[in-house]
């Protein structure tokens, strides 16, 4: 009997999910499998809002940004009941393979959809694709959305640096990335900034400010004309906050720095995917639907190029995608934001170690 093959995208959008859609609808079609896309994720599983996907539907979409299939957050999935019936849903329509893309939550829903125990004698298999701009999903270099999104910050940093340098400014500027300062980190050296502050760092409200109102200092007295402080979203310190501290300190020491606070916010998430995060949601979604038709279950196809993380194996699709139990994922993923990570811990050396650097 034929497969059939569910496709859903969760949690805050990404771009390139569709060219994940499309990848996946593609290769699906091309092994035999029947492709169902299903509308705002776990919600739509409970409701069964399944549509037919083929070729014709998602030919185009590898150029939009967003997800054709729309995205939610569904509380209801958390729950035993939601996820029976999700189960159950898929049972009815036949459906008995499911590719989730997505983040964090929507990951770890992809192991509970999964769950041994909970499926019974149910056949159903399910291999995540990694997909949030906050590349703070574990044992993926990158996920689908961050290099689109670390350009469109650039891209805004640029334009910003015009109008700093013009009236002689100084700007806060705040990045997304939930938890993780992955993107405010890149970014500061892409976009040429002055400053990054981070949550992995550690440090206090306090420090941050006087981090801060230092380097202002500095940087007048060597006579450059703007400033720009990159500042991620998981600081404890809102960036209206740290300016108002930082307008203090720089007036009790007689400094004349105007501050001006941006927060990019969604404009982050949006846009045309660059090449790159088509490139990777292409191959991600080959490796996973590759993933499944050989039987694999619970696991996340993961950007890997060169390094096979611990416990996992390559995709025999293709050499730069490995093959990760979601268990795995899931535990480095809460190791990287607890800074108990390796990679973590790097990240927050390196960039508390190119402070000064950055300045220079
Ligand atoms: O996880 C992606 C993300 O854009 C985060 O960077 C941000 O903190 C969050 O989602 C915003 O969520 P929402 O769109 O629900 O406000």
């Amino acid at each position: 009997m034929r497969r059939r093959l569910a496709i859903l995208t969760s949690g805050g959008d990404a771009p390139g999910m569709n060219a994940a859609i499309r990848a996946a609808v593609l290769v699906g079609s091309d092994l035999g499998f029947s492709v169902v896309g299903v509308r705002s994720g776990y919600q739509g599983l409970i409701d069964a809002d399944f549509i037919d996907l083929g070729p014709d539907d998602v030919i185009d979409a590898i150029r939009r940004g967003g997800t054709l299939l729309g995205s939610a957050r569904c509380p209801a999935f958390r729950t035993r009941e939601g996820r029976d019936t999700a189960r159950r849903r898929l049972a009815d329509a036949r459906l008995d393979s499911v590719v989730v893309i997505g983040g964090n939550g929507s990951l770890a829903g992809a192991r509970a959809l999964a769950d041994p125990e909970e499926l019974g004698r149910q056949a159903l298999s399910v291999v995540g694709i990694p997909a949030s701009i906050d590349n703070d999903i574990g044992h993926t270099r990158l996920a689908i959305g961050v290099d689109t999104a670390m350009n469109t910050i650039v891209e805004a940093c640029d334009k910003i640096a015009d109008t700093a340098a013009a009236h002689d400014r100084a700007f806060i500027v705040e990045v997304m990335g939930r938890e993780c300062g992955y993107l405010a980190m890149a970014t500061s050296i892409a976009a040429g900034a002055d400053v990054v502050l981070f949550r992995e760092s550690g440090k206090s409200t306090d420090t941050l400010v006087g981090e801060v109102t230092d380097a202002l200092v500095e940087l007048r007295s060597k006579g450059r004309r703007r400033a720009m402080i990159i500042k991620a979203e998981g600081v404890q310190v809102s960036a209206d906050g740290l300016k108002s501290r930082v307008d203090g300190a720089l007036a009790s020491r007689g400094i004349a720095v105007e501050t001006r606070v941006t927060v990019l916010g969604h404009i982050v998430r949006g846009g045309r995917p660059s090449a790159t995060d088509r490139l990777i949601a292409t191959r991600l979604g080959h490796a996973a639907v590759r993933a499944l038709a050989a039987g694999q279950t619970r696991v996340m196809a993961a950007w890997s190029p060169g390094r096979l993380p611990a416990g996992a194996r390559w995709s025999s699709a293709d050499p730069r995608c490995a093959l990760i139990d979601l268990d795995e994922v899931l535990a480095e993923t809460a190791r990287l934001l607890d800074v108990a990570s390796p990679e973590a811990q790097w990240r927050a050396k390196v960039f508390d170690e190119m402070g000064p650097v950055l300045r220079l």
